[in-house]
């Protein structure tokens, strides 16, 4: 078969793909696939991380016999033509194999976004039926390039997206569920602990209006004052468990400080905050960011992990605020998966440019760290 038919028929291949381009299945298949048609020895797909960090080992399939592929391809990262490349150069197509088995390549450049993202490597030990490329040899080149490129990078971006989109849904319900909940709750504390005593107070002062005796109005006017302020201090109590306000007016340290002293009597869970260079107030967004993260960390402890510690530290780092909550459980099991509560610590970190990272370790415990750019 002509060079030419050759391509032709592998982007034919690719293309009736269709169904299945974008799933992982297709993503370990076209290694093998490119390798039947093409009867290359091997295929390997490498990917950048970064701009600067090279190329990566990503898939690869070899004949039964084997070829190992190099895992990093740095040297040859920056000569990289944005078009295909025949390797006809012993000395440089040995060195992809770590069996030096090599004598002849082809190089195809994967695009994304005008940037070269990766590259899909064939090797044959003998020489290669795609040898020198005619211009329209190469427009087929970039053709298959194409295809491999929504393949492996455009596609797993899709399905990046529609994850997060699916995480910012779930978020958003428990956010209006959370806001229904506390909505309730103060409700019910405003009917049944406020409403009493002004019942009470409004039911007092009519007996008064009726009464002449002013001895007896003087006596009960002592009664009325004392409930009154029961029922300013428990407006007050209300008004302090709508968290922000209290986060406002006293900043994140004595506001984790109080939530911290509340959780341990609740939870016996002993609760140890190391601060460190956090003097002055920071930006509204992050000291609320930072406090759920608190309040989220410190739930899930209760909830999940069996721990009878957890050392929460706040410090500024440079300019970023660094908040790790480290608790002496259980660790989180290998089939746990993240719920809305560890969802929407990253999501936030994510929307601030900051990081958030999990470190677990079995049996010894789960460490929450974040870190938020201060600017
Ligand atoms: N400190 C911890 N120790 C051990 N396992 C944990 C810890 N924190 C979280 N997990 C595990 O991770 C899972 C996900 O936690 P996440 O907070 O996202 O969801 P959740 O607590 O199950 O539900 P919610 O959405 O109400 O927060 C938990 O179900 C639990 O299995
Ligand atoms: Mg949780």
């Amino acid at each position: 078969m002509s060079k030419e038919k050759l391509l032709f028929s592998l982007l034919l291949d690719i293309s009736s793909m269709n169904k299945e381009i974008g799933t992982e299945r297709a993503q370990l298949e076209l290694p093998k696939l490119i390798c039947t048609l093409l009867e290359a020895d091997g295929c390997a797909l490498y990917f950048s991380k970064s701009d600067r960090d090279g190329l990566f080992l990503s898939k690869h399939y070899s004949l039964p016999k084997g070829h190992v592929f190099v895992d990093t391809w740095q040297k040859h990262w920056s000569p990289l033509s944005d078009c295909a490349v025949y390797i006809n150069n012993h000395e440089m197509a040995k060195s992809f194999a770590e069996d030096n088995s090599f004598k002849t390549c082809l190089i195809l450049p994967l695009h994304i976004g005008g940037k070269i993202a990766g590259v899909v490597l064939m090797g044959w030990k003998s020489t290669c039926p795609v040898d020198e490329l005619s211009p329209k040899d190469q427009q087929l080149c970039q053709l298959i390039a194409m295809l491999l490129s929504d393949v492996y990078c455009v596609y797993p971006l899709i399905s990046k997206l529609k994850q997060r989109e699916t995480n910012l849904a779930a978020l958003y319900r428990k956010t209006e569920d959370d806001l229904e909940t506390s909505r309730k709750k103060v409700s019910l504390e405003l009917h049944d602990e406020v409403g009493q005593v002004l019942t009470s107070i409004l039911l007092q002062l009519k007996l008064l209006q009726q009464s002449d005796d002013l001895e007896y109005v003087k006596g009960r006017l002592g009664g009325l004052h004392h409930i009154t302020l029961e029922a300013l201090d428990e407006v007050r109590r209300i008004s302090q468990n709508l968290r922000p306000n209290l986060l406002e007016k006293l900043g994140l340290q004595a506001t984790v400080g109080a939530h911290i002293k509340e959780y341990s009597e609740n939870t016996g869970i002993e609760v140890e905050l190391r601060t460190h260079n956090l003097g002055e107030r920071i930006a509204e967004n992050l000291e609320t960011i930072a406090y759920r993260a608190v309040q989220e960390g410190l739930t899930n402890v209760a909830r999940h992990s069996g721990a009878n510690k957890v050392i929460i530290s706040l410090t500024i780092k440079g300019s970023n605020l660094f908040l790790q909550i480290i608790d002496n459980g259980t660790g989180m099991k290998k089939s746990d998966v993240y719920g809305t509560g560890l969802l929407g610590m990253r999501e936030r970190s994510t929307r601030a440019g900051g990081k958030f990272w999990l470190v677990n370790k079995v049996d010894q415990g789960l460490t929450i760290n974040m870190l938020l750019p201060l600017v």
